[in-house]
């Protein structure tokens, strides 16, 4: 099967999925948006009110922070890939439980496992935590980590990951939002290297 037809088949899954008892509160699951040849994956926590309403992911106020990050270095939302952890959005934005994460991630490595992104950038604490254990590494404090990259083998290659803030911390904290920038600023040279 082509990439896309696994990738489309992947999402109407996710959007029919009741694999945890957020597929019961959701209006839209929210498998993720963007190119099936993306080079960059970014993986945020889980869809908040407006990704729910639209069934798109980071389409409120973190959205427009992540879409002028994106800008800011030449990249459009069509060119990369955007998803998060958990496909549903928990009542009222509360942290994803462990057993959701559990439930939903299959999803998430599927995702990695089709699209092979030569870099993933996990967005926040709990996105980091993830990605860090799933390839081996222990995770640390984002503010000690954010920006500094990992390098991952898999079996169609390396991965690098480079953990980030999570666009939302950006809102209200302006200081938090020039780390943001830099570390796109380090992905944009990284980017340049691999190519
Ligand atoms: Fe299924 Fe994930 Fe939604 Fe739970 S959060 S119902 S596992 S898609
Ligand atoms: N925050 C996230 O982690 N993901 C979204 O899709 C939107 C906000």
């Amino acid at each position: 099967m082509k990439k896309n037809e696994v990738m489309k088949k992947l999402e109407e899954k996710i959007k029919t999925c009741k694999k945890c008892p957020l597929g019961e509160l959701r209006t839209n699951a929210v498998p993720g948006s963007g190119s099936y040849d993306a080079q960059i994956m970014f993986v945020g926590e889980a869809p908040g009110y407006w990704e729910d309403q639209k069934g798109l992911p980071f389409v409120g106020r973190a959205g427009k922070v992540l879409d002028e990050l994106l800008e800011g270095i030449g990249l459009t939302r069509e060119e990369v890939y955007i998803t998060n952890i958990v496909k549903c959005r928990p009542p009222n934005n509360r942290d994803p439980t462990e057993e959701e994460i559990k439930a939903c991630s299959p999803y998430l490595d599927k995702q990695i496992d089709v699209i092979r992104p030569k870099v993933i950038v996990p967005l926040g604490r709990h996105s980091m935590a993830y990605i860090l254990k799933k390839f081996g590494f222990e995770p640390e404090p984002i503010s000690k980590i954010h920006g500094k990259t990992f390098e991952a083998k898999t079996l169609f290659g390396k991965i690098i990951i480079m953990p980030m803030y999570h666009p939302a911390v950006a809102l209200y904290r302006p200081q938090l939002r020039e780390e943001l920038e830099k570390d796109f600023k380090k992905l944009k040279e990284m980017l340049k290297e691999l190519s």
